[in-house]
């Protein structure tokens, strides 16, 4: 997969997706720019990358933050002359059913989750548009395709417009030579599902879903971020990508 020398930017860059994520693609030659709003864990995912001799910058941000998106683009872009990858991957998840959740709760997940594609896409669009495109890849989830029944309606529901989101600039914006994906993990092991995984009944609902027969790895994902970020996924457009070993089969 040719992704050498593409500047990309990866947001959530420290937790257990985004990480592998810049992994992946540091290692196929890649400059990526880790972003996070834990500059701790970004700091340190970037130093490891370079020890590794990966080209890795870190940029603390607050994905919410419309002015955190606009200083960190013109950085990148004032750096590398250019942004070829974006990946709107952070996110969070308040574990509470519908019927226990306050108004409050729910904005803050469709700020996090959604509010972020859309501000990453904004920022970014226009300078991949004036370079002659780029690729955005939005992490959904299985929850973007399907209701999920141990899963919060909200989760699902920021998820489902992250789904649609992606389609929708992928249509207008493929004139533009912006190519524009998601992809659909099922349960990875990572920060974000231990206090789930605390459980050992839900750890084991969670696997037995699953038709492969084992949980997703945070490789299967960086793995398909590394395909659609390539140039080999170049007539890739608009395409919702389970990585899920057939969870939404049925
Ligand atoms: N782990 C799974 O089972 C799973 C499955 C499907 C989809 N996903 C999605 O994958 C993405 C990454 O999940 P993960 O498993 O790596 O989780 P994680 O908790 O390990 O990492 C998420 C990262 O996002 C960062 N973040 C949170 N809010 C932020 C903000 N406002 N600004 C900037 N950074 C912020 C956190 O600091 C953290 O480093 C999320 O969008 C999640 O919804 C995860």
């Amino acid at each position: 997969m040719n992704v050498a020398n593409k500047t990309v930017m990866i947001t959530g860059a420290g937790g257990g997706l985004g990480s592998e994520m810049a992994r992946v693609l540091c290692a196929h030659g890649a400059a990526v720019w880790l972003l996070d709003l834990d500059a701790e864990k970004g700091q340190a995912v970037t130093d490891e990358i370079r020890a590794a001799g990966g080209r890795a910058r870190f940029i603390r941000m607050d994905v919410t933050s419309e002015e955190d998106w606009r200083d960190a683009v013109r950085q990148v872009r004032d750096t590398d002359g250019r942004l070829d990858v974006l990946v709107n991957n952070a996110g969070i998840n308040i574990r509470k059913p519908v019927e226990e959740m306050t108004i409050d709760e729910w904005c803050t997940m469709m700020k996090v989750n959604t509010g972020s594609a859309f501000l990453g896409c904004k920022y970014a669009i226009p300078v991949m548009r004036a370079q002659g495109g780029g690729a955005i890849i939005n992490t959904s989830s299985v929850c973007g395709l399907i209701g999920h029944k141990y899963t919060p309606e909200a989760y699902t529901a920021s998820k489902g417009a992250v789904t649609m989101l992606t389609k929708a600039i992928a249509s207008r914006y493929a004139g533009d030579g912006i190519r524009c994906n998601s992809i659909h993990p099922s349960t990875v092991d990572t920060p974000f599902v231990q206090v789930l995984f605390q459980d050992p009944q839900r750890k084991a609902e969670r696997l037995g879903e699953v038709p492969l027969g084992r949980l997703a790895t945070a490789a299967d994902v960086a793995n398909a971020v590394l395909y659609l970020a390539s140039d080999e996924a170049a007539f890739i457009n608009g395409v919702a990508l389970p990585i899920d070993g057939g969870v939404t089969c049925y």
